[in-house]
């Protein structure tokens, strides 16, 4: 990681009010937390700080309120499921930087933690004007005497939370982003080889400029998840009702020159989008115009697989298929299976986070059998990308 950047252990904490940004970002359904994955990856630096005699305060955004209070995006939630993944209180502010908030952090002691309201029903937080949001990082930077950010999901956002705060208070990286940046790093700085990517998800206008970043360093690029239709469509197949970008054929016809792309051979094809829908495996080189592909099929597994055999490093993002209805989720499923096979033989396997973070979870497949899953799916494209992210240059100064 960089060496510039001060880490959260080196920090004096005890006694101290810390604010520490947490990337708390998890889906929340009927006031239930689904996956937890990213509130247990912020309990180490919470229970350190605590052993350190520190009274930590959190800050954390969930979903993308527009600025005002908004009951449907609150963290009351999380903060029920953090006290219990933490083993120890924690105090729920009932807003931002107001009065409940002011009085939480004024009374914490170092057996607890405070968590404010979602930063996000602060407009200050995500305002493009740097005054607006330098306003806002003041009351929070008020809230206490130093600042650690441990949001790696949150580090290629510049909000106050994440970038204005770190300029206003002694600053460190917690545990989490220290870790993340360090699995990045040796991804992008001489990785072993062979290097293969595979990438999922729907759109692959949300992932062009990952790819034309990745595929001059990468040996094979693997594409399924729903922006595969796009690249069969640009070898001139038919994709029937599949998720098409029209617009992005030409690009992918170029990404396809390169000759280091690999696509699905067959596909899971269903006639709606629904769990009970009918389907059968088809060739991806011809899908009846009636039929949406849902998941790559049992031969593409096979080809990924192939394909992803003997790689010395493998950064996997994107679900292959619409894993969260169990007739298609099978693709995803295989070649998690295969890229977990490869960090047995010593491959330095990373899976990115967001979705496929998420399917590794539901699936219940281990996730010790990764080298790393990281909590931030836009953060770890972005630093892919080779763009700066201004949560992590903040830290280093
Ligand atoms: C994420 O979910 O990737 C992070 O929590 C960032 O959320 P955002 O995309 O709403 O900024």
């Amino acid at each position: 990681m960089p060496s510039r950047m001060r880490l959260a252990a080196d920090l004096d904490v005890e006694g101290k009010r810390v604010l520490v940004r947490s990337d708390l970002n998890v889906p929340v359904h009927d006031g239930a937390v689904g996956d937890d994955g990213r509130i247990r990856a912020s309990v180490p630096l919470l229970r350190d700080l605590l052993d350190r005699g520190a009274r930590p305060v959190v800050v954390a955004h969930l979903g993308r309120p527009k600025g005002e209070p908004d009951p449907a995006t609150s963290l009351a939630p999380v903060g029920e499921r953090l006290q219990e993944l933490l083993g120890a209180p924690v105090r729920m502010a009932q807003d931002v930087v107001g009065e409940s908030a002011a009085e939480a952090v004024r009374a914490t002691e170092p057996d607890r933690v405070v968590l404010l309201e979602n930063v996000r029903w602060a407009p200050g937080e995500t305002s493009k004007d740097d005054a607006a949001r330098g306003a806002f990082a003041d009351r929070l930077a008020a809230f206490a005497d130093l600042y650690v950010d441990d949001a790696f999901g949150a580090v290629h956002r510049k909000h106050a939370s994440v970038y204005d705060v770190a300029t206003r208070l002694p600053h460190a990286a917690g545990p989490l982003v220290a870790a993340e940046v360090a699995v990045l790093e040796r991804l992008t700085s001489d990785p072993a080889r062979p290097y293969a990517v595979v990438l999922g998800g729907s759109k692959v206008s949300d992932k062009l400029q990952v790819i034309e970043a990745l595929l001059p360093k990468v040996d094979t690029l693997l594409v399924g998840g729903g922006m595969c239709f796009t690249f069969l469509a640009a070898q001139g197949h038919a994709v029937g009702s599949s998720l098409l970008e029209q617009d992005q054929v030409e690009r992918c016809r170029a990404f396809l020159e390169t000759g280091k792309v690999v696509l699905p051979v067959d596909v899971v094809a269903a006639d709606r989008f629904a769990a009970d829908a009918a389907s059968e495996v088809v060739s991806a080189e011809a899908i009846p115009s009636d039929r949406m592909g849902l998941d790559i099929g049992p031969r593409s597994v096979e080809l990924f697989a192939r394909s992803l055999a003997g790689s010395q490093t493998v950064f996997w993002n994107g679900p292959m298929g619409v894993f969260e209805m169990a007739p298609f989720a099978e693709g995803t499923r295989g070649v998690a299976e295969a890229v977990a096979a490869l960090t047995s033989d010593g491959a330095l396997t990373v899976v990115g986070g967001g979705d496929s973070a998420a399917a590794v979870r539901a699936l219940g497949i281990d996730e010790s059998r990764f080298t790393h899953i990281s909590t931030g799916g836009g953060a770890s494209l972005e630093y892919l990308e080779g763009k700066a992210l201004p949560g992590l240059t903040v830290l280093e100064d």
